[in-house]
């Protein structure tokens, strides 16, 4: 049986890809720095939410399949490690590689025999390169062989797409390595795409670039569509039917947040920029974005006259719905937006929890009020602005939440509510593009 380690171990990519290599059959080992967060899942409790998780860790805790670790040394037996590190952007706008390098660094260190080294992480063009450079030039490179291997999941439903991935992309200059990480993906049917490391790291930024584009690309239509009397969601029906455009992706909303669509976009931006190319598509992609953000304030601008000491409900944090994960979620600037145009502000999040319960820091939502639930949350409100696109949202009594609020208005960042309906119990509705 393969030996598998895991560095980044209990980040989002870390888990799923620990767990499920686990419930294959294969043994894991998985690395985290975090001594903490090591000692609460090996208790059973999750760093985060996602479907399906808290079984297979269950499972593979029990089995013997997967286990946790904050000793790097602990990899030194594993045949394959997955490096799945954060890359964050720095304020150079350059990725920081500094957990990468450290990771692959260890790894060599601390073993004797040669193992894959398989970057999860999203890096720039040519870091698998440059790191095979660094292990020779530190006398390393019969400790580690570098595989790019990129991920493709999304917050959410990252376990379901692990087992039912579009493709898998594996970037490597020794065919043996190659096919040694293609083998542990085996009994899935998917294309795998066997290139060069540079094709692999930049299919992933392409990846997530193209997903923003065409997220902007809608949102931009749906401006129009405020003016002319057309509605985004017949538009994006009637557009993605060609399955040339294909309907995933275009729904327009509040644009799009996250740890990975932005940051990856800006570092692409950054690349073009450093081999002096102007990347037109991408710099646009990114600006409808932000005129997307700043356009649900000016809406509660328009209907309140001013914000001054107005009441507003802000329903979800969460940068979309099925995760608690708050991470560079758009809900934070326009909160923060909110309060310095003299608002207050109530929020409610079925999964996001207060500071004092969960994981948000007290700084990031000073002066903030949190109601667990969105009836007491819209009392006597002035507006309710919804973020995220909760089911538990799209469900409530829309006569009861009118009762509770002091004027019935609501701005649907996400096109959840339904538009006719809110506006028979006379909530003033307005949506994004509709
Ligand atoms: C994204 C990619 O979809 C994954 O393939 C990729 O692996 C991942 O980044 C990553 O690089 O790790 P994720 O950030 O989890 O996944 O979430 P998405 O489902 O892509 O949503 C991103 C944002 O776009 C959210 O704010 C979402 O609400 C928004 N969105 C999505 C829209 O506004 N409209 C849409 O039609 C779809």
């Amino acid at each position: 049986m393969t030996n598998i380690g895991i560095v980044g171990g209990l980040g989002h990519v870390g888990l799923i890809q620990s767990a499920c290599l686990a419930k294959l059959g294969y043994k894991v080992i998985a690395y985290d720095i975090d001594m903490e967060k090591v000692k609460t899942i090996m208790k059973g409790e999750m760093p985060f939410q996602e479907q399906g998780l808290t079984e297979l860790v269950t499972e593979g805790l029990n089995n013997n399949t997967l286990s946790f670790t904050s000793e790097i040394s602990d990899l030194a037996e594993a045949e394959i490690v997955f490096i799945c590190v954060g890359t964050p952007a720095l304020p150079n706008g350059k990725s920081d590689l500094s957990h990468v390098y450290s990771a692959v660094d260890q790894i060599a260190r601390n073993r004797k025999k040669n193992c894959i080294a398989a970057v999860k992480s999203t890096v720039p063009i040519g870091t698998s390169r440059k790191l095979t450079e660094y292990l020779k030039d530190n006398n390393l490179s019969d400790k580690v062989t570098m595989v790019s291997n990129p991920e493709f999941l999304r917050e959410g439903t990252g376990v379901k797409d692990f087992w039912e991935p579009d493709r898998i992309v594996i970037g490597a200059e020794s065919k043996e390595a190659a096919n040694k990480v293609k083998q542990l993906y085996s009994p899935s049917e998917v294309p795998v795409i066997n290139t060069t490391w540079e094709n692999s790291e930049l299919i992933k930024y392409a990846s997530n670039a193209f997903l923003a584009t065409k997220i902007s690309f809608i949102n931009e239509i749906s401006q129009l569509c405020e003016d002319v009397g057309a509605d985004i969601r017949v538009i994006s029906k009637g557009i993605g039917l060609d399955p040339r455009i294909n309907p995933h992706f275009l729904q327009a909303g509040i644009g799009f947040s996250g740890p990975c669509l932005d940051k990856d976009l800006n570092s692409l931006i950054n690349q073009f920029k450093e081999k002096q190319k102007k990347p037109l598509i991408l710099e646009s992609a990114l600006q409808v974005n932000e005129q997307q953000r700043a356009s649900v304030v000016e809406k509660l601008q328009k209907h309140l006259e001013n914000l001054r000491d107005k009441d507003i409900a802000v329903f979800g944090m969460a940068f979309k719905a099925e995760t608690d994960d708050v991470r560079s979620s758009h809900s934070l600037p326009i909160i923060r937006k909110l309060l310095s145009l003299g608002a207050n502000i109530t929020v409610n999040d079925p999964w996001v929890k207060s500071p004092e319960q969960g994981r948000i820091s007290e700084a990031e939502v000073a002066g903030v009020e949190w109601i667990s639930s969105p009836y007491r949350a819209a009392k006597d409100k002035d507006a309710v602005l919804l973020q995220t696109a909760w089911q538990e949202y799209e469900n409530l009594d829309y006569k009861k939440l009118c009762a509770e609020m002091k004027k019935p208005l609501v701005v649907d960042g996400r096109n959840l509510f339904n538009r006719e309906e809110m506006e028979s119990h006379g909530i003033v509705y307005v949506g994004v593009g509709i």
